[in-house]
């Protein structure tokens, strides 16, 4: 029991000793290396001898790239060593202490600084200790929250890859006296960022020279090469213009008679102005280069747009004024055979009212008009009335509309639908010669009737045709516009040279 007690009370004695003793020692060391020391001082063992700064950084973090203000925010840690001549001391005259920390206002240090700064402090770094070690090594690691100018390139976005310079130099030294050298970025506590993947962080060393002097102003860069992800903006941006733009196409396939074909292409042409103004929100306010997602748009509307121009041509044929005339010769061929022929479309009911016709005898007029002579049952008591069948003018009237056939063989088949006129015929003539003025009025009011009819049908024909001259444009412009729609997206969108490299790594991961 004595002997442990012995014991303990020993190493605790030795543990505060050794404790007493380190500290003591540091606050020896600390005092011999400052007696001395002047801060200002490069701390080199002979003037004219060159100081070597290693210099890299440890990239953290890439926060945010403005694409409007062109600023690039980073999360970075500098990394900075070099050896300090007056900070060097014997472990064995101070045991235990291996290396010491200085504030960094209380030693020499490099003013190393980013060149292309945003920053309103310009030095973005936080000042942190300097770690000095026995042989006069210093580490120096000030971290920070860096803004720096970049070209920011948007060409291509929202594929594009951008490249953005950190320049790091000594503000004040030359190369004679300060010598920057680097190291490669660290990326290992890279944070990924949800907009931009990193792809790589070349760095490189540079020495300028100025007309002043022949000594060199080294620098080291470091470019930050990121690429855009595209998920984000293809969800948002481009798969909805392409839908939209696929609906503009619709517009060619809405009847004319629904008259909603304009209004479907102004909606379309608006929700395109929606996005593109979205789009204009994040852009730089640049002329330099129209982005690619801007060109897509503008191509996008000028197709919407033209095709309400076509719209309204289309509406204009479907609605044709009878009155205002036949369609010009030249219309009629290139649209109703040549178009018509090449886009495989017939004419409505053209089947059939040539199967139709070809069955019937042919009747062009009145005079042909069959007389059905009835000699006189008992109903026709009169003996002057006559059936006539007005087979031959509704045929002529309904020849031309496609159940022209159905109509025409019911009328035959039953005898309902013939009218009971009196009639001229040889019968009349005979019998009555007193009616005759009045069978020759009638016979008046027949082809008057038959005229009104033959107009009207002229004027359906006319319609008929300017509808289906209409319905022809309407299959042109899909067609045409639906292979320029397909060829603007492809080929806009496969121009951007990652394009495949954004798709696959984005879309299909
Ligand atoms: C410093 O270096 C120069 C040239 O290298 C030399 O001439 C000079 O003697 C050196 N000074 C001392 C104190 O060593
Ligand atoms: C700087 O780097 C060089 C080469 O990598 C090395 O020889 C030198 O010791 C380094 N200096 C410091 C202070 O770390
Ligand atoms: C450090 O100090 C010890 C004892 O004082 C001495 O023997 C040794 O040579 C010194 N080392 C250096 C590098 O000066
Ligand atoms: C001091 O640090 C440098 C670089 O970090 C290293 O090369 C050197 O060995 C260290 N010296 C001692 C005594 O630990």
């Amino acid at each position: 029991m004595e002997a442990w007690n012995v014991t303990l009370c020993l190493v605790i004695t030795a543990c505060v000793w050794r404790v007493s003793q380190q500290g003591e020692a540091q606050r020896k060391l600390y005092k011999d290396l400052m007696a001395n020391y002047n801060p200002l001082e490069r701390p080199v063992f002979n003037d004219t001898h060159t100081l070597t700064v290693n210099f890299s950084f440890s990239l953290m973090q890439i926060m945010d790239v403005d694409e409007k203000n062109q600023v690039l925010t980073t999360n970075i840690w500098l990394q900075l060593y070099w050896y300090d001549y007056y900070l060097q001391w014997n472990v064995s005259d101070y045991p235990g202490v291996t290396n010491v920390r200085f504030p960094a206002s209380q030693i020499w240090k490099p003013d190393i600084l980013l060149y292309n700064s945003a920053d309103e402090r310009f030095d973005a770094t936080f000042h942190t200790n300097v770690l000095v070690n026995s042989s006069g090594a210093c580490q120096y690691m000030p971290p920070g929250i860096f803004k720096s100018t970049c070209y920011i390139d948007v060409r291509w976005f929202p594929f594009d890859v951008q490249r953005c310079d950190l320049k790091f130099g000594s503000w004040t030294y030359g190369g004679w006296s300060l010598d920057l050298q680097m190291i490669e970025a660290d990326i290992t506590g890279y944070i990924a960022n949800g907009e931009w993947d990193l792809v790589e962080v070349p760095g490189r060393r540079n020495e300028k020279f100025y007309d002043c002097c022949k000594e060199p102003y080294p620098d080291v860069t470091f470019t930050v090469v990121m690429r855009r992800r595209t998920l984000y903006y293809g969800l948002n941006l481009l798969i909805p213009c392409v839908l939209i733009s696929t609906l503009a196409l619709l517009v060619f396939l809405l009847p004319a008679d629904s008259g909603e074909k304009i209004s479907l292409g102004i909606t379309v042409l608006l929700s395109l102005t929606v996005f593109m103004l979205l789009v204009a929100e994040i852009m730089p306010a640049t002329s330099d280069s129209v982005p690619l997602i801007a060109q897509y748009f503008a191509t996008t509307m000028v197709i919407v747009g033209l095709s309400v121009i076509a719209t309204v041509w289309v509406l204009q044929y479907h609605y044709h004024d009878p009155d205002g005339g036949k369609m010009p010769k030249w219309t009629r061929i290139v649209l109703l055979n040549w178009v018509a022929w090449f886009l495989r479309m017939k004419r409505p009911g053209e089947d059939k009212v040539r199967s139709a016709c070809h069955n019937k005898r042919p009747r062009s007029s009145l005079s042909s008009v069959d007389l059905n002579v009835s000699t006189g049952g008992p109903q026709a008591t009169n003996g002057n009335m006559l059936f006539i069948g007005f087979r031959g003018m509704d045929s002529l009237h309904y020849a031309t509309s496609p159940d022209s056939g159905v109509i025409c063989s019911r009328l035959v088949g039953t005898g309902d639908d013939e009218v009971l006129l009196p009639s001229a015929g040889q019968a009349s003539s005979s019998s009555v010669s007193g009616a005759e003025p009045d069978l020759a009025k009638i016979l008046e009011e027949v082809r008057y009737i038959a005229k009104h009819f033959r107009d009207q049908d002229e004027e359906e024909i006319m319609c008929n045709e300017w509808k289906f001259a209409a319905s022809v444009i309407d299959r042109l412009c899909l067609m045409a516009f639906s292979l320029f729609t397909t060829l603007c997206t492809t080929g806009i969108l496969m121009s951007a040279p990652n394009f495949v490299e954004a798709i696959s790594k984005d879309f299909f991961t």
